[in-house]
């Protein structure tokens, strides 16, 4: 299989796997526990069925929205997440010049492999930076700071990582930052020789964003796991997001809300938007589905807060789906991060394509001549009758 031999996130998916040792493999593409959130996640968009209009007169479409004060020219962004680099040399470049290229956002996770600086200067693309609160109080402060400096145009501040999921996937293969050769995962390095390669000879890696607080997770091997529980603050509340709210004064998203009472809440400290997620699976298995949650939410909330559905999006159909239920944009990890490590920039690009392409046709057969155009009445849930 090639990269022109892919069309869907399940074909990225399969390259990717080839492509990579298993230990990072297992990495992205894992949840916690039985994995049930992560696969109902997708699932839920299954429950619910487009109706169409037809003989509307539509020959072109306007798929644009406005989220977190940018024009996207289609409802979809990237969602921040760590570690590109190990997916693929490109890393977050691939991510911002294909954000660049067709128009919409990307996000730079706090424990990213390129610098906030750096990503900055290497495109006008609008930037989303996703802070994880960490122990250490001085490490917010500078990171929101240094994303001012660098023309960042949000921040997100993700919620719901107080504790790291129970990955069991990460368990077994010992995935570790930077990666560890271990006599387990020797085998596996060793077979990907294109990617250890890589690996070994460009450029050291490094956690750019943090590293000027700690070396945990740069020069100071640590799984992922034990990051997380030694370095971010579990005692994180409403007033920490308001004081961020203040301190950034700019376009703000919440990151990892469910519940409706906490989308209340984030319309009273003044966020810009939520991000309905459960961090794509990765944290508390059982948690509902974004898109599951998202009709009560918007009806809670809907006009007073721009509402993102975060998580489970393979498809244009999903991100129509959301819309039509009342959601402002969709953003997704894997839809990208499997054809990161599948062909780098062109891998991206050419995902992230196919799926605008999705949107625009399935808008066209939807007889809507822009998103605005969608509705609840051309949805509808399979235990519904008549
Ligand atoms: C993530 N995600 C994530 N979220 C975040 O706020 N900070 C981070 O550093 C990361 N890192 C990360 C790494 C990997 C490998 C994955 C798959 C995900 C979660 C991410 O932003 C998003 O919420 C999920 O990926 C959404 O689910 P889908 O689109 O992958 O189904
Ligand atoms: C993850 C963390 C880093 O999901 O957000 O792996």
């Amino acid at each position: 299989m090639r990269l022109k031999d892919c069309y869907k996130t399940a074909d990225f998916r399969k390259l990717a796997r080839r492509r990579l040792p298993s230990p990072i493999f297992h990495y992205i593409d894992g949840g916690a526990d039985d994995e049930t959130t992560l696969r109902r996640n997708t699932d839920a968009f299954e429950c619910v069925d487009l109706v169409p209009n037809v003989l509307a007169g539509v020959d072109s479409v306007d798929t644009s929205v406005t989220v977190l004060g940018q024009r996207l020219k289609f409802p979809l962004f990237f969602s921040p997440t760590a570690m590109q680099r190990l997916f693929h040399h490109d890393g977050e470049r691939a991510i911002a010049r294909t954000a660049e290229k067709l128009g919409t956002m990307f996000g730079v996770s706090t424990i990213g492999t390129r610098s906030i600086e750096e990503l900055g200067a290497l495109t006008a693309a609008p930037k989303l930076f996703q802070i994880y609160i960490h122990n250490d109080s001085g490490l917010t402060s500078e990171l929101i700071a240094r994303c001012k400096r660098s023309g960042f145009d949000a921040l997100a501040l993700t919620v719901d990582t107080i504790v790291a999921g129970n990955r069991e996937r990460d368990y077994r293969t010992g995935m570790t930052t930077p990666p560890r050769l271990t006599p387990k995962s020797l085998l596996s390095f060793a077979i990907h020789p294109g990617w250890t390669c890589n690996y070994v000879f460009r450029e050291r890696f490094d956690l750019p964003n943090i590293s000027t607080h700690t070396q945990v997770g740069s020069s100071v091997q640590s799984s992922i796991i034990d990051y997380i529980n030694g370095q971010m603050k579990r005692s994180i509340d409403w007033d920490d997001a308001a004081r961020m709210i203040e301190e950034w004064g700019g376009p703000f998203a919440v990151k990892g809300v469910m519940s409706v009472d906490d989308a209340r809440r984030c319309v009273d400290i003044g966020a810009t938007a939520i991000m309905v997620s459960n961090h794509g699976g990765r944290q508390l298995d059982g948690s509902r589905a974004p898109f599951d949650q998202l009709e009560a939410i918007v009806d809670a909330v809907g006009g007073r807060i721009e509402i993102i559905v975060d998580g489970g999006v393979r498809r244009g159909t999903h991100v129509l789906k959301a819309l039509a239920m009342g959601a402002t944009a969709c953003s997704g990890g894997r839809m990208y991060l499997y054809a990161l490590a599948a062909g780098g920039t062109a891998g991206v690009e050419r995902a992230m394509t196919l799926l605008k392409a999705e949107i625009e046709r399935d808008l066209l057969l939807m007889g809507c001549r822009n998103v605005r155009e969608l509705n609840r009445s051309m949805l509808k849930r399979r235990s519904q009758e008549g």
